[in-house]
């Protein structure tokens, strides 16, 4: 169980002492990815205290959540900042500081492990995207091991698109739309082209065990009212690579 807390200035997170060490180095590999590639940035940390499992991030102050911003734009900038966040996956993807070589050559990367909506912030004042919270999601085991298949990002992050109450005011209007962009600009930037199979592959498994923990949080009338969102992703998973240019 984690707890957080904001001060202004600074973002303080405490959790077990495996956890928070897992989350300082793979957010240190994210810095040095960020940088290098130019395509995002991620907020520094400031302090850990291996006794307590606290980590303390400085804390992005003029930025709003994806999952907020997205909503708000219009149709043009959805495409262009969606863009951004399939550019800063494909850097993530192609790095190779953390796949071990053995599982480069099968086909494995760099993941980020928990690469939703919620965990991306834009700044648009300065027209920068920051990733955060690398901890790797809690539903997914082999997201916390910092690499594995493309797959388990790109499903995350369309879970998160796509998944929605049927009332929401606030949502992303055509989930299927930015999803093309994000997934053709994270096409274009990655080294080698993506084989979508992968994907379309891997996402049944990965939506079960997605949906089985809503249902476990959330409980089941809350999940069967999203059972809507959940089986157009899945159409439009399994469609792919129809649409993108
Ligand atoms: N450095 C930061 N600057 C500004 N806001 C932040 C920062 N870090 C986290 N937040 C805010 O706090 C929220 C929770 O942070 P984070 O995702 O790191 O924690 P979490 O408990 O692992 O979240 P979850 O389990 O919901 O993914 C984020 O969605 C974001 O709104
Ligand atoms: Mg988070």
């Amino acid at each position: 169980m984690q707890h957080i807390e904001f001060t202004p200035t600074q973002v303080i997170k405490r959790q077990s002492l495996d956890a928070a060490v897992r989350e300082r180095e793979r957010t240190e590999v994210g810095r040095r990815i960020g940088t290098a590639s130019g395509c995002f940035s991620v907020p520094r940390i400031e302090g850990f205290d291996p006794a307590s499992g606290t980590l303390t991030f400085e804390r992005v102050l003029d930025a709003e959540r994806m999952t907020e911003l997205l909503p708000t734009l219009t149709a043009v900038e959805t495409s262009r900042i969606s863009g951004r966040c399939g550019a800063a996956l494909a850097a993530i993807h192609d790095a190779a500081e953390s796949c071990p070589r053995d599982d480069a050559a099968a086909g494995q990367v760099s993941l980020h492990g928990d690469f939703a909506l919620g965990n991306l912030l834009f700044s648009r004042a300065r027209d920068k995207l920051f990733v955060i919270d690398w901890s790797g999601a809690r539903w997914l085991e082999e997201a916390r091991t910092g690499h594995g298949p493309a797959a388990i990002d790109l499903s995350i992050f369309l879970l998160s698109l796509f998944y929605r109450r049927p009332l929401d005011t606030v949502r992303v209007i055509d989930p299927a739309r930015v999803a093309r962009a994000f997934l053709a600009s994270y096409n274009d930037a990655r080294a080698a082209e993506y084989d979508f199979l992968e994907l379309r592959r891997s996402f049944p498994g990965i939506l079960r065990r997605y949906a089985a923990d809503r249902w476990r949080a959330r409980g089941a009338l809350r999940m069967l009212v999203r059972l809507d969102a959940l089986c157009h992703v899945r159409r439009f998973v399994l469609n792919l690579p129809e649409g993108l240019e």
